[in-house]
């Protein structure tokens, strides 16, 4: 049987760290994207020491069209069609709306949004040929509720969450799914590269537990063998989620109430 092959990004730290180190555990050929060559040759080189699969370093900005492009082409010619891609490039500084100029929009729509959407192009004919595969985003509660003060941040986790949703409804019956996994606070690097984020969560959120990037990667490698459009992880997220279900205003209120402040 062909090895399977997974498509991470944001491997270089966090949850597409320990997602890649799993797989690669599991026996995958793992072709890990991020910026930071350095920390993508230590996890290639202690997956090596594990010796189950193997990880491929591409180190590349994956919100440049044409450096994804490339690894594409590379990819696909040397290893094939992938079965997974997992997209959990992400950053993100928490600004009201005045603060966010143009400028830093833009670069706030690169990751998550942009490289989800530049690295899913990249392999999405070849899965559509092949009929199979599961794309699994990685998102936020924020994709459901903007979180006061993170106009940027939420607005990137929405087009995300958008592309996913126009996935699924394209996608239907072709074999390929989109899956949009929502962790609530993940113990990771994310708030020491993204400094003034995590005091401004609502203390709403403090409800829901902190969970290690190892339980993340669990449930993302579950996902993978059982793909489901929407995946909320723990419990008590997904109670809040049924409570937005039922009641988003109430929720909207309660992120407000709890939220930062002018
Ligand atoms: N941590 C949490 O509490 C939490 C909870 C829910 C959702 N999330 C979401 O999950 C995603 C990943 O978060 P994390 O906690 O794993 O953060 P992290 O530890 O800071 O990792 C972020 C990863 O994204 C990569 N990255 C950022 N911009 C990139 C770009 N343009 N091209 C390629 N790679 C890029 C970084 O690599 P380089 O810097 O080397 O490029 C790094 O590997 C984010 O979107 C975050 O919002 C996080």
């Amino acid at each position: 049987m062909a090895q399977r092959l997974a498509i991470v990004t944001g491997a270089s730290s966090g949850i597409g760290a320990a997602t890649a180190a799993l797989l690669a555990s599991r026996g995958w050929r793992v072709v890990a994207v991020a910026r930071r060559r350095d920390r993508l040759e230590a996890l290639a080189a202690r997956a090596a020491a594990v010796g189950a699969g193997e990880v491929v370093v591409e180190p590349l900005d994956a919100a440049d069209p044409d450096a994804v492009a490339a690894m594409a082409l590379r990819v696909r010619q040397r290893y094939g069609t992938p079965g997974a891609i997992i997209n959990s490039a992400g950053a993100g500084v928490w600004r009201w709306p005045e603060d966010t100029p143009p400028a830093l929009m833009e670069q706030l729509l690169d990751a998550p949004f942009r490289s989800a959407y530049h690295v899913t192009y990249g392999f999405l004919d070849a899965m559509l040929a092949e009929g199979s595969g599961v794309i699994v985003h990685v998102g936020s509660p924020a994709s459901l509720v903007p979180w006061p003060s993170a106009t940027g941040y939420t607005i990137s986790r929405w087009a995300l969450r958008g592309y996913h949703e126009a996935l699924v409804q394209d996608l239907h019956g072709t074999g390929v799914h989109s899956c949009h996994v929502l962790f609530g606070e993940v113990d990771t690097a994310y708030f020491e590269v993204n400094t003034d984020s995590r005091e401004h969560i609502p203390s709403l959120g403090a409800l829901i537990p902190t969970i290690p990037a190892t339980e993340a990667a669990e449930v993302i490698a579950r996902t993978l063998h059982r793909p489901r459009p929407l995946v909320v992880h723990t419990r008590v997220q997904q109670l809040e989620y049924v409570l937005w279900r039922v009641a988003p205003g109430l929720v909207s209120w309660l992120a407000r109430a709890t939220g930062r402040r002018r």
